[in-house]
């Protein structure tokens, strides 16, 4: 689904704590198309990250060219918690240490994240930086994964595919690495056509929505992911 790009955001890029003083969300966007749907939410995530006074580091992988591919570089070693990885990795540990809160947003791939997502986790979230250490360097950071399902919300998938998430991103990654909190918002029904499987396996795709339907289906999408924002930082209140 295309959407044009429709809000501007107050951006630093690579910055620590802003200069006037306020905190940093890093918002990453891992999606090839920056008129996808995953961008605008990242744009409409952003924005609502600023109104609560947030300065953001907007990451957008695929404009940044960031390669996926692990390298010698870029692999631990192990016993070696100190070692200095590839320059460019080095500046994206930075870019997620000066950051208070990260929100995420990505299309979901195989009931888990694209390969650009899955390579900056593999190489930035490294040996020694993440993870390896009894004090860990991003301890008590908050983290929320925005992910968008073509699925549709009543799919018997859906249940699992939150579970899934959640096993691999909160559980397997960030409480791993001294996260305070992690919660992953799923955000089915990202196609307005919608697909599902017959009996005999074959891919059925519905009807487009469109007009007034489909107006009225991406302002309630774009309500909830706003929804899963609010939540996330009413939260940092409550915990405060
Ligand atoms: C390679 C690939 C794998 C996908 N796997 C899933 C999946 O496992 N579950 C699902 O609900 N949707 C899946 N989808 C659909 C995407 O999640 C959906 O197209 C996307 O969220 C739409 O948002 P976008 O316009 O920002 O790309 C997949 C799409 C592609 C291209």
């Amino acid at each position: 689904m295309s959407q044009s790009p429709t809000t501007t955001v107050p951006t630093t890029t690579g910055s620590n704590q802003s200069e006037s003083g306020t905190r940093t969300a890093l918002v990453v966007l891992a999606h090839h198309r920056a008129d996808s749907l995953s961008a605008h939410i990242a744009r409409r995530a952003a924005a609502r990250l600023t109104a609560a006074g947030y300065t953001i580091d907007f990451l957008d992988l695929h404009a940044e060219n960031f390669d996926p591919r692990m390298t010698v570089a870029d692999q631990p070693e192990w016993g070696n918690r100190d070692k200095q990885y590839a320059p460019g990795t080095e500046a994206h540990m930075r870019r997620l240490l000066a950051a208070e809160v990260v929100v995420v947003v990505f299309p979901v791939y195989w009931q888990s994240v694209p390969a650009t997502l899955k390579g900056w986790i593999d190489s930035v979230w490294n040996y020694g930086f993440a993870y390896g250490r009894s004090k860990p360097r991003l301890a008590g950071k908050r983290i929320l994964w925005l992910g968008l399902a073509g699925a549709t919300a009543g799919d018997e998938i859906i249940p699992g595919m939150q579970q899934l998430l959640e096993a691999q991103l909160s559980e397997g990654l960030a409480y791993y690495s001294g996260f305070a909190d992690s919660r992953v918002g799923l955000l089915p029904d990202a196609e307005d056509q919608p697909q599902s499987l017959d009996a005999e396996g074959n891919l059925v795709i519905g009807e487009a929505i469109s007009g007034d339907a489909r107006t009225a289906h991406y302002a309630a999408f774009e309500a909830t992911a706003e929804g899963f924002v609010d939540d996330f930082l009413a939260a940092e209140l409550v915990n405060a």
